[in-house]
């Protein structure tokens, strides 16, 4: 698919059908999410695909939990927002896939040469590592429309990092970053309006 489609096709995709993402497409997504750039060309991901549902009902099981337990004033109002979040925090159970992404540390060639830790010189540039993982999710995103699959990024499941490494077994250096959900859509959405080029575009000649 050409690209420019491809950008403009993209949508946040959250109900799949139940049709499996055969395993070499899980892979080609993920070796796409690997071209994106990186600082340093560090590529600090790994990613894996779930595809078990009950390590997938697990995971959102923790999540819910967790949300369940942040703490929330008494208003009815309040209580909506919580179950609100609790469904766009755990409808990848759902999904045929996610595919989780993990990242280790970012060890800037600064960390040599300057007296500061590595989240003081990783807040001064902005958080590289951040900025890297968002490029690979991109790319993901829009491998996704390619090849005719649905995705939707996610990082209020992150709120149960800590128990999701665990149910994924995990270890140092890595750590949990973002989920994304694939699969085929359930039905066929119009991406989202936007704003206008002219409110989010400036040319300083
Ligand atoms: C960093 C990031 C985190 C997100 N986390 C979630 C999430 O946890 N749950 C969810 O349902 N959508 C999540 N989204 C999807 C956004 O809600 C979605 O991109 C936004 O509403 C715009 O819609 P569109 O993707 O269809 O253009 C996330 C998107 C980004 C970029």
């Amino acid at each position: 698919m050409d690209l420019k489609l491809a950008i403009e096709k993209r949508t946040s995709i959250r109900n799949f059908t139940d049709e499996k993402i055969p395993v070499e497409d899980l892979k080609e997504l993920v070796r796409r999410a690997g071209l994106a750039p990186s600082v340093n060309n560090y590529q600090p991901w790994k990613f894996y695909a779930i595809t078990n549902k009950e390590v997938l009902s697990d995971m959102a099981i923790k999540v819910a939990d967790k949300i369940k337990k942040l703490p929330a004033n008494e208003s009815i109002a309040a209580k909506n927002v919580k179950s609100q979040v609790e469904w766009f925090a755990t409808f990848f159970e759902n999904a045929p896939a996610v595919i989780a992404m993990f990242m280790e540390d970012y060890e800037s060639v600064l960390e040599k040469g300057v007296q500061l830790s590595h989240d003081e010189i990783n807040k001064l540039r902005n958080f590289p590592d951040m900025q890297s993982a968002g490029a690979s999710i991109q790319n993901l995103l829009l491998s996704a429309v390619d090849m005719g699959y649905g995705a939707c990024w996610l990082s209020a499941p992150m709120m149960a990092k800590e128990s999701l490494e665990k149910i994924l077994k995990v270890e140092h250096p890595y750590h949990l970053i973002a989920f994304v959900a694939v699969g085929k859509p359930a039905r066929e959405l119009q991406p989202k309006s936007k704003k206008p080029i002219d409110e989010i575009f400036k040319l300083i000649d």
